[in-house]
């Protein structure tokens, strides 16, 4: 099974502030991309990266290691223009976000065991908070944790499968937060792997701050 990797680095960071897209801004020595890109790239069973980019950054990028192409305004269009850029030989894909710059090769160990049964699937980690619902400020109830996940990337597909979900997305002008809503839209078994709980999504300045110390602790 020849499997392929598409890496969405093109968002704007609005909620890290930053002057540069949030990808690229640093963390400690390196852009965040970088590190999950490393990831994949030393990764044996990953054949093919896509490092999906801003527009401004995809003239600046020439490797022979992993293409380069530019997203789109949402990162449901940046999956697509990955995935259209993906050789087509590519039977199955791992989608991830390069904001989550700690992602493991166990964790794409674990994806990978999936979709050699052509299991779509996605690593997850399961709530240890106890959740309250709310209105105005005051708990109206709390909701029972033992069945919820949250999700985290890489998402894994066999490759038709994600397209047609993307497509069918596309249709019906759906836009979900991550690519697991839109197959579980097409009524797919999308099954859960143990993600890792270091596996953060850096989203605002105070995460960018905790990966700097988890990075120095390393
Ligand atoms: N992403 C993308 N293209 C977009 C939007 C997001 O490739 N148009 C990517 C981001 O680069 C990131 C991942 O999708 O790696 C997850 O998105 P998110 O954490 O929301 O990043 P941003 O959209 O950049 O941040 P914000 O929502 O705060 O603007
Ligand atoms: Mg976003």
């Amino acid at each position: 099974m020849k499997c392929g990797a598409v890496i969405v680095a093109a968002g704007r960071g609005e909620r890290l502030k930053s002057q540069k897209p949030k990808a690229f801004v640093a963390l400690g020595d390196s852009p965040l991309f970088q590190y999950s890109l490393d990831v994949f790239l030393t990764h044996p069973k990953i054949s093919e990266i896509v490092l999906v980019v801003p527009a401004e950054e995809a003239a600046s990028f020439s490797n022979p290691h992993y293409k380069t192409v530019k997203g789109g305004k949402t990162r449901q269009e940046s999956v697509r223009c990955g995935l259209a850029a993906l050789s087509p030989d590519c039977e199955a894909v791992l989608v991830h976000d390069a904001a989550r710059p700690f992602v493991n090769a166990a964790i794409l160990d674990r994806l990978i065991m999936s979709l050699v049964q052509k299991k779509s699937c996605i690593a997850a980690w399961p709530v240890s908070d106890t959740l309250k619902a709310s209105q105005e400020g005051v708990i109206t109830h709390t909701i029972d944790r033992s069945s919820l996940w949250a999700a985290q990337t890489p998402q894994a597909f066999p490759t038709a499968i994600l397209k047609k979900a993307l497509e069918k997305a596309a249709k019906e002008n759906f836009v979900g937060t991550d690519d697991a809503s839109l197959v579980e839209r097409l009524g797919e078994k999308v099954y859960l792997v143990m993600g890792d709980a270091k596996n953060i999504k850096i989203t605002t300045p105070e995460d960018l701050a905790l990966a700097t110390s988890l990075l120095k602790k390393s």
